[in-house]
């Protein structure tokens, strides 16, 4: 059968040991920052149904779905990112839990994209999220997570930056400049696109989905573009100072932690998904070159609209594609090698009984052992060792065994000495 016949599918990994290794020192790191700040993990199940993303998700989370009917007639979806399946799980039990509730995971996630560097079909996702706490406190908190996160993984503010801003008071200045509030979102929604699209393109969006003058919806956009011109125009309007006084505050709470020159505010980060409501930000490599490594920010509305208790979150999603690519720019992948902390040789076939209780009692110790399975030439078999990453070799052999021990040589060194078997074992 040819080796094309089973092609893996367009936009999905295999994961050969040495690409299981990076993507478990990743998850490693994850975990360890996720407890360090106090957070539990959980999971919940890959397939969910259709309309838990209809409904919350945004059109084009949706549109990227994995989608079919089962057996029994349901309307299901592969799980194109955690949130939902979070709120779902926290509206049937957050009542009983205190609050702030701290969780995290690492689900595998699917979404059907259009293939292009940094965006597969599927991708495992690191989640944090804090839920039940309304205040800026747990913004900050989390986004420090984020940029731990990678910080654990031997990157610096020379690496990557945090963009972040506040979708409300990117609200409140479209309506101070005369948007209605009803044609806002789709004023964002233009936002979202700004660094992708020409700013012209931007302008006759702002023109035909906010009702804005040509004049009127290049002005606003310069609010979002130049630093310091929102404060400067609307800082004493009503609707915008506690949003900018709101993120002041929440940069400030990041300088504190010492975490500062990873943060800067952007206010044409509004996020594509739907249901944020607050905060928001996104993790870049400082290149630019690559998609966002990680987004995330408030959504209070969602564990309500999917008929929870009325709960305040916030959280984020990292993702480890363009993480991944990240690392490997940065030169900052772990170097990978096998290891073995004992491969045994026998001199010949006699001595594999004996060479298999000493392999067993040193395994029953927790040693990794490993030694040829069939019949081999010293050579092959110290060859095996090698390749295998033995720290040291046992050699078995008719005279030593007679004195009950066995040669055991350091691979690094080379030194050998003999052990006794009752010490080994
Ligand atoms: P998101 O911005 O859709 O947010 O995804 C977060 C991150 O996941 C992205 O920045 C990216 O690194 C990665 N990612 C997304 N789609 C793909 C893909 N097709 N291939 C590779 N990587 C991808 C969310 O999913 C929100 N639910 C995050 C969140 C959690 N917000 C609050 N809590």
């Amino acid at each position: 059968m040819a080796a094309s016949t089973f092609a893996r599918l367009p936009g999905f990994r295999d994961f050969p040991p040495e690409d299981l290794a990076l993507r478990s020192h990743v998850f490693d790191a994850w975990r360890r920052v996720s407890r360090r700040y106090g957070f539990v993990e959980y999971d919940g199940p890959p397939l969910e149904t259709l309309e838990l993303y209809t409904e919350k998700s945004g059109d084009e989370i949706v549109q990227q779905l994995y989608t079919f009917t089962d057996k029994g007639d349901r309307q299901v979806a592969l799980r194109p990112e955690m949130t939902p399946s979070l709120a779902r799980i926290l509206g049937d039990r957050s009542r009983g839990m205190s609050k702030p509730i701290r969780w995290f995971s690492v689900p595998q996630l699917f979404r059907y994209e259009r293939q292009q560097r940094g965006r597969l079909r599927e991708h495992f996702q690191w989640n944090v999220d804090i839920v039940g706490e309304d205040g800026i406190a747990a913004d900050a908190e989390v986004l420090a997570v984020a940029i731990d996160g990678l910080r654990e993984l031997g990157l610096g503010p020379d690496a990557f930056r945090a963009r972040v801003s506040d979708r409300r008071l990117v609200a409140a200045a479209f309506v101070a400049e005369g948007v209605a509030p009803e044609r806002v979102p789709a004023a964002l929604a233009v936002v979202d696109k700004l660094e992708r699209e020409p700013r012209g393109k931007s302008v006759e969006g702002l023109v035909r989905e906010a009702g804005m003058t040509d004049g009127a919806a290049a002005s606003v956009l310069d609010l979002f573009t130049e630093p310091g011109a929102l404060k400067q125009r609307l800082g004493d309007h009503e609707a915008v100072a506690p949003g900018l006084e709101r993120l002041e505050a929440y940069v400030g709470m990041l300088d504190a932690m010492g975490l500062g020159d990873f943060v800067e505010v952007d206010l044409r980060i509004v996020r594509g998904l739907a249901y944020y409501t607050g905060i928001v930000f996104e993790l870049f490599d400082r290149k630019h070159d690559l998609r966002a490594i990680c987004g995330g920010g408030r959504y209070d509305r969602l564990l309500e609209l999917v008929g929870g208790e009325p709960l305040a979150a916030v959280g984020f999603g990292m993702g480890d594609v363009v993480l991944g690519e990240l690392l490997a720019e940065e030169g900052k992948l772990p170097e990978y090698s096998k290891s073995l902390d004992y491969f045994i040789v026998t001199v010949s076939e006699d001595q594999r009984r004996e060479a298999l209780r000493i392999a067993h009692a040193l395994r029953e110790k927790g040693k990794s052992v490993a030694y040829a399975l069939r019949e081999q030439g010293l050579t092959k078999q110290l060859k095996a060792a090698g390749r295998e990453g033995a720290r040291e070799v046992l050699i078995v052999g008719p005279d030593e065994l007679a004195k009950g021990c066995v040669v055991a040589k350091e691979m690094a060194s080379g030194r050998e000495r003999e052990v006794a078997l009752a010490d080994l074992t």
